[in-house]
């Protein structure tokens, strides 16, 4: 006997889930399946995001930060600490009970929003006459509509597989038992600089081996530099334009060989190395074939700007479809398909999706970037402001970096803020608010901000477009 439902989503993580609740709110019998088991077999809703990404990197990162300011940072204060050291496995501990709290939470939003939820992997079975049939152990569902939500999983280096001990993933880079002496990471991206920052911070010898020449090539140059700055002056070694060659896995540790920039010859011996190189879409079990769903050569599955895939009632968001790999994303892509699906109008403005880079300084930015603007000849102004000037950032102890903000030549309209510093992933917000009501730099310089506060920082952004700074 089939089990029929108005929406089934497969996939639990923040596009899945979130799609789910918000077709429940809408009045559709929904089920959301889920294949992620705990460390007990048990159901583990939230993806990629809630066990190996988002969630369990800003509690490591959060405690490393801890670590470091009691070591470097407290002394400044006048508080005095002695015999400082750092219980790995208790951090691991935490991590866990955060990842878990996260884990419960989401079981207990599918029972608030009357979601059925299901433990295991859901797959596609066969278009009938009222959807589509979805199997999920040797049950049969089917739903007149479906919305996949599979998400991505690591990209490997070609020859070198993960192992989870000496090659890590972002899994295995999550669950480090003790601090290695030497870290390698493949890749500067996001990853990289993050699960970088963590270990380096509890004193792991850290080096980074990025391809490209140019350092965070997606975000705004001035910013960059700025960034890159810190992270070597932390003791961060990033080699830029390197060309990784053989990995070699042996008893104590990993040896990578690689072209160094000038094309010289040259080795990494490393405890551990983490691969951070990007993450493919995953559609691995989900019987796509089946039904003739299309998946395009990178194996995303293909779909038009609102979501639907190339079957009618079959939608699909997150990392498994185009667009940036981010939570936030997922999530607006998930709300907005179920509203589409009860024939309201959801919106993704992508525009105005912020990206954040949790390291220290954080890194957050929403629209375009200088070099952007450039190429596209578009007539900007730009205004920065460095967190020197700021009297919050003074008295926490953190001027490092600025907010910079960049306007529509002749309109005013902010077209991108870039922002380096302390709590840059709260600050973004205002200007995401801004440019989603398409404010202009004079409008953010006009409100009122709390002083002492970072966020003066972005309305002194806002007034150096007009070159009239009031504090620097
Ligand atoms: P996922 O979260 O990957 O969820 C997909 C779910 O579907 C999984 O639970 C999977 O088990 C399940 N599934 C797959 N196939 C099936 C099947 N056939 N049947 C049943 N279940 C199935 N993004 C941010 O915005 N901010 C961050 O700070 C951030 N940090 C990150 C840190 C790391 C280390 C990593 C790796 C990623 C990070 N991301 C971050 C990216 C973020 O995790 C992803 O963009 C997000 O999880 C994508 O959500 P999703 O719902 O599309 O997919
Ligand atoms: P990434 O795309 O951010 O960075 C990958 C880096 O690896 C790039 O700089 C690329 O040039 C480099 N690279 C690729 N192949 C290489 C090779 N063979 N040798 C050396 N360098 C190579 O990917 P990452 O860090 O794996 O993260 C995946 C995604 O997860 C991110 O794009 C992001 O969407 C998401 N994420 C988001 C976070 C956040 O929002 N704070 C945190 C972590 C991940």
């Amino acid at each position: 006997m089939s089990k029929n439902f108005d929406v089934i989503v497969i996939g639990a993580g923040p596009g899945g889930y979130i799609a789910a609740i918000r077709a429940a709110q809408l009045g559709f019998n929904t089920a959301c399946i889920d294949e992620w088991k705990n460390a007990l077999g048990g159901p583990a809703p939230g993806g990629t995001c809630t066990n190996v990404g988002c969630i369990p990197s800003k509690a490591l990162l959060q405690s490393s930060e801890h670590f470091e300011h009691a070591g470097h940072g407290f002394a400044d204060h006048g508080i005095g600490l002695k015999d400082l050291r750092i219980d790995v496995a208790q951090m691991l501990k935490r991590k866990d009970t955060v990842v878990k709290q996260n884990n419960d939470g989401i079981l207990y939003l599918f029972k608030k929003n009357k979601v059925t939820f299901f433990h295991g992997r859901g797959s596609f079975v066969r278009a009938v006459a009222e959807g589509y049939e979805v199997k999920v152990n040797d049950q049969s569902l089917i739903g007149s509509h479906v919305i996949v939500a599979t998400g991505s999983s690591a990209r490997a280096l070609p020859g070198a597989p993960f192992d989870e001990d000496r090659i890590l993933s972002n899994e295995g880079a999550l669950r480090i038992g003790s601090v290695p002496k030497t870290l390698g990471l493949i890749g500067s991206g996001v990853i990289g600089l993050e699960m970088g920052s963590v270990w380096r911070r509890l004193g792991a010898q850290v080096t980074v081996l990025e391809a490209l020449p140019t350092f965070l090539g997606a975000v705004d140059e001035q910013i960059a530099r700025e960034a890159h700055k810190s992270f070597t002056k932390q003791g961060l070694n990033i080699e830029l334009g390197v060309t990784v060659g053989d990995v070699k896995v042996g008893k104590s540790g990993v040896s990578v060989a690689y072209k160094g920039a000038k094309g010289e010859a040259l080795r990494l011996d490393v405890e551990r190395l983490i691969v951070s190189i990007g993450r493919v879409p995953h559609t691995t079990g989900l019987n796509a074939e089946s039904v003739g769903l299309r998946i395009d050569e990178r194996g995303a599955i293909v779909v038009d700007a609102e979501c639907r895939t190339n079957l009618p009632n079959v939608w699909a968001v997150g990392d498994v479809v185009r667009g940036p790999m981010l939570a936030h994303k997922a999530e607006e892509e998930g709300v907005a398909v179920a509203e589409r699906i009860a024939g309201q109008h959801g919106h993704v403005n992508f525009n105005t999706i912020p990206w954040v880079i949790y390291t220290h300084p954080e890194i957050a930015w929403v629209g375009e970037t200088e070099q952007q603007l450039k190429a596209r000849g578009v007539a900007y102004r730009a205004g920065t402001f460095p967190f020197m000037a700021n009297g919050r950032a003074r008295a926490l102890g953190d001027t490092t970096g600025m907010v910079k903000m960049l306007a529509d030549a002749a309109t005013d309209e902010i077209l991108g803020v870039h922002i380096v510093g302390a709590l840059a992933s709260e600050l973004i917000a205002e200007a995401v608010v801004a440019m989603e009501f398409k404010a202009s730099s004079e409008d953010l310089a006009r409100i009122c901000h709390a002083h002492p506060s970072l966020s003066e920082a972005t309305k002194e952004a806002a007034l150096a477009v007009d070159k009239r700074t009031l504090n620097f």
